[in-house]
């Protein structure tokens, strides 16, 4: 498709759709509670709807309607034996998650998703989860898709090696199903949904700054769940807000949980124009208004404990550094290999393309400030968030720039190009 290029600036409010981790959490958690949740500003994207997909086939009743989405929870008992294979499509948050959930259940289930799942670890939660008893049965042992033959699991204390929160998600809802006390450690804070809607959920999950305790045998009462908008998806346009000449943009209703706000001290780090006010909380899920208008950026070095927080934001970080005075360094994201695709192979090979210097290293990037964009046919590699860092790109483009395979962006943002061109 070909992609808008920008004249006179960016003005006006965008509501960006729903978190997708945390609509994720709320089926799942919907399902494992007794009685009715009701999901308001639900995510639509094909991630999500892969989550309610594979509920519906352990038979879970799900109804979605225009404005919310209904789950009959039935506790964990409610879940039975499916009689297809569950597909995940491209998700791996319902994979990986999907584990721990599967591995306590008293039956046997397939899952598997598309061809960048198949590609993607699975061994960083199979391996914990195996030391909890879970049987699995996978491609090359670690790969997609996955027999699991649910089994009676046991307590553990796993100290994570990778900083990631499906792998954490995964241990917690194993260890959901487990007699007895599991403890975690986490190298690094990672987002905190699952343990926020424990609480939410009436449940009860210890943590004590990067140790987390959580027993198994709790009940779960069904809730109402309102998901705040999703600030994965808030970057694209912060990014653009600031690097687009001339523009000035309100995101309302963005999900401020700071796991998840490492890019707002990215570019408050960088010199940016940028307010945050909060204007509601839902537990400890707050939501807030963003302003961010056209900005004078200096580069900085991006690594250390704010990876975590700002991992799926760094492709427009990548292209936001790419406009500010000197270079920019990302490092200790060695974690960008193994997304929806390589994303520092990606986002290196197609920002080149544009004409941006930029260089990919073990751990992250190397990228050269003030540069100029020109027009290009560039391609999304079937990751939602390449096209999304392309199409801002493009706003700076001199010429026209062209992108392959944008429909991948429906996983995470499906009125994406439209919410772009409404700011025009
Ligand atoms: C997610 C965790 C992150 C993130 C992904 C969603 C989640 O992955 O990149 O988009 O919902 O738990 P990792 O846990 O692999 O870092």
């Amino acid at each position: 498709m070909q992609l808008v290029t920008n004249k006179q600036g960016l003005h006006g409010t965008i509501r960006v759709p729903g978190d997708k981790s945390i609509s994720h959490r709320s089926i799942m958690f919907g399902t494992l509670a007794d009685g009715k949740t009701t999901v308001t500003n639900f995510l639509k994207g094909e991630d999500c709807l892969s989550t309610i997909g594979v509920f519906r086939a352990l038979g879970v009743s799900i109804e979605e309607s225009e404005n919310q989405i209904v789950v009959h929870g039935k506790g964990w008992d409610g879940l039975q034996k499916p009689t297809e294979k569950l597909d995940v499509g491209n998700s791996g948050t319902t994979i990986r998650l999907m584990l721990g959930i599967l591995a306590g259940r008293a039956f046997e289930a397939t899952i598997a998703g598309d061809a960048s799942i198949a590609k993607r670890p699975m061994g960083r939660v199979m391996t914990p989860l195996r030391e909890m008893g879970a049987v699995f049965e996978a491609k090359e042992a670690n790969f997609a898709p996955v027999k699991v033959t649910g089994t009676t699991l046991k307590p553990i204390e796993y100290t994570l090696p990778v900083a990631s929160a499906q792998v954490k998600s995964a241990i917690i809802f194993a260890a959901l199903q487990a007699e007895g006390e599991t403890t975690i450690i986490e190298k690094e804070k990672t987002r905190d949904h699952t343990e926020q809607m424990i609480r939410q959920f009436g449940g009860k999950i210890e943590v004590d700054d990067l140790t987390i305790r959580v027993s198994g045998g709790q009940k779960f009462s069904g809730q109402t769940v309102v998901v705040p908008g999703d600030i994965s998806s808030a970057a694209f346009f912060i990014v653009a807000g600031l690097i687009v000449p001339n523009s000035k943009i309100r995101l309302e209703n963005v999900g401020i949980n700071p796991t998840r706000t490492g890019i707002i001290d990215v570019v408050k780090a960088m010199g940016g124009k940028i307010t945050v006010e909060e204007t509601s909380a839902v537990g400890d899920e707050p939501a807030g208004t963003i302003t961010v208008e056209t900005s004078d950026l200096t580069g900085i070095t991006i690594g250390g404990d704010i990876i975590p927080r700002l991992i799926d934001e760094l492709p427009v970080i990548a292209l936001l550094a790419s406009q500010a005075t000197g270079r920019t360094v990302i490092k200790d994201a060695e974690e960008l290999k193994v997304k929806e695709t390589n994303r520092i192979d990606a986002v290196v090979t197609e920002l080149s393309k544009m004409g941006i210097a930029l260089v990919g290293t073990e751990d992250g990037m190397i990228i050269e400030g003030q540069q100029k964009l020109h027009g290009a046919t560039v391609q999304t590699y079937g990751d939602h968030r390449m096209g999304m860092t392309l199409q801002i790109a493009a706003l700076l483009a001199d010429s026209d720039v062209t992108l392959l395979d944008a429909d991948a962006i429906k996983v995470s943002y499906p009125t994406f190009f439209e919410d772009v061109t409404s700011l025009y």
